[in-house]
């Protein structure tokens, strides 16, 4: 068993009761455009009940009276995942630690494995202390593990529409992965993978396989909440918590709750387009025969869901949830099976809405994360480097409409 009992999804059959009782007392249009930060479309009145009470948990300002830390990065979901709307991206930056090993398994070659060092309070590092926890100890951040090969800086990346992110079936993501390039298109790109050998999405490095794990882990990574899916406090760079600096008892967040915060990020709809004109629709074609769609595949559609808008549901994400390796430049810590230099696709769904880009934000245009391109990307960044003017900007102006 992953989860306790009551954090596992509702049976599809009960699903389909509850969406024929919605079709009833849905309203047949809607007038008003989606904007950021609203709920899906098509969620029945019990769904979007759950969303707004979900918001309510997502934006709760924890203290160390209410379960905050002893380490933590900030003090509710909301403080970092802000823009333009609660569920979207945010300046603040995190840091990650892992060591990546070439190691020589039992008689075979060497073999790259990556360590998240959880042992000495890795991967998430973070960066405050509640005042009990300073009193005790002195610090004002938890330390770097020792046995880090490196470190790398993370920006909040949007979270509206990864719901249907969450919904697309493994087999999709699995079938456009093209490991050893057989397609020999200079493209290899390859799934990641849960310590427990399921398909991975979430996070940069595509580690983590569902939106209800990333959001469990979240609670405790960033804020230091314990819940039934992860009822552990984390270690203070892998020394226990002295006694008396956390009292709560655990879980500080009821599974009821936890519950209510996945359900808010996995209705949220995806954020709307802007308007094409005919610049735009040629810069569309544009990305496709330069070959930045090869990776930034621009619609999935998502599988079996007990929420109907979730369900068979065409998403245009422009990612396919894959790693590629990115060369040198890019390269920073390893995770699961990502080596330093692979990153997950990053979904262009929402590109007008960010004022930084790349993993770090060390972008500060979409113009320069595209030349920050290398790796297998180095000749989709080569092309796009020799369009003629008009034909780049034909593609900036495609791009501006995400
Ligand atoms: C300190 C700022 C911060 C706080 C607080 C925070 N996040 Fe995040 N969130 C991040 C960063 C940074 C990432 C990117 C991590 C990575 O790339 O691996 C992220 C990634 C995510 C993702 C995965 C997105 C993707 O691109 O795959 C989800 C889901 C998420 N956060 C949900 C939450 C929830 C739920 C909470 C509250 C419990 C929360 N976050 C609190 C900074 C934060
Ligand atoms: C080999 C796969 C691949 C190809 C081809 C590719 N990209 Fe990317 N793209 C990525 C990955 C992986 C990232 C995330 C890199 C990071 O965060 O460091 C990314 C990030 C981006 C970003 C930054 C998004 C953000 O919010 O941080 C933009 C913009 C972008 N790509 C546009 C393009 C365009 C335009 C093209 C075609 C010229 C293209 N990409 C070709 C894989 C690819």
């Amino acid at each position: 068993m992953r989860f306790e009992g009551g954090m596992v999804r509702p049976a599809p059959r009960r699903g389909a009761v509850v969406l024929m009782a919605a079709a009833l007392v849905l309203p047949a249009g809607c007038a008003r455009k989606t904007q950021p930060g609203d709920p899906l479309p098509g969620l029945n009145r019990s769904e979007r009940a759950r969303f707004a009470r979900g918001q309510q948990v997502f934006k709760r300002e924890f203290t160390p009276e209410t379960g905050l830390g002893p380490l933590f990065n900030s003090t509710s979901c909301s403080e970092c995942h802000e823009e333009p709307a609660t569920g979207g991206s945010g300046d603040e930056v995190e840091v990650h630690a892992t060591a990546f090993l070439i190691r020589s398994p039992g008689g075979g070659g060497p073999a790259p494995a990556c360590d998240p060092l959880a042992d000495q309070g890795g991967p998430v590092v973070q960066q405050h202390v509640t005042p009990a926890l300073h009193d005790a100890l002195g610090i004002d951040a938890e330390p770097v593990p020792p046995r880090a090969t490196a470190t790398g800086r993370r920006t909040t990346p949007s979270l509206l529409g990864f719901g249907l992110l969450d919904a697309v079936p493994d087999e999709t993501i699995l079938a456009l992965a093209d490991p050893d390039d057989r397609d020999r298109d200079g493209i290899s790109g390859r799934p990641n993978y849960s310590a427990d050998g399921r398909v991975g999405r979430f996070g940069r490095k595509a580690f983590v396989p569902t939106l209800r794990e990333f959001n469990a882990g979240a609670f405790l990574n960033e804020q230091g909440i314990t819940s039934p899916a992860q009822p552990i406090e984390e270690t203070i760079g892998g020394k226990p918590i002295p006694s008396g600096v956390d009292p709560l008892p655990e879980p500080e967040l009821s599974g009821e709750e936890l519950d209510l915060a996945i359900d808010f990020v996995r209705f949220l709809a995806p954020p709307p387009r802007g308007a094409m004109d005919a610049g735009a629709r040629r810069g569309e074609e544009v990305f496709e025969t330069i070959g930045c769609a090869a990776c930034h595949v621009p619609r999935l559609r998502t599988g079996t869901s007990g929420t109907r808008a979730l369900r068979q549901a065409v998403v245009a994400a422009y990612t396919d949830l894959l790693l590629h390796d990115m060369g040198r430049d890019l390269a920073d810590v390893c995770l699961g099976q990502a080596t330093p230099s692979e990153f997950r696709t990053e979904p262009l769904m929402g590109l007008r809405l960010r004022s930084h880009f790349l993993h770090d934000g060390r972008a500060a245009t979409v113009e320069d994360a595209i030349r920050r391109h290398a790796g297998e990307a180095g000749a989709a960044r080569d092309r796009f480097g020799s369009l003629p003017d008009d034909r780049r900007r034909d593609l900036l102006a495609f791009l501006k409409t995400l």
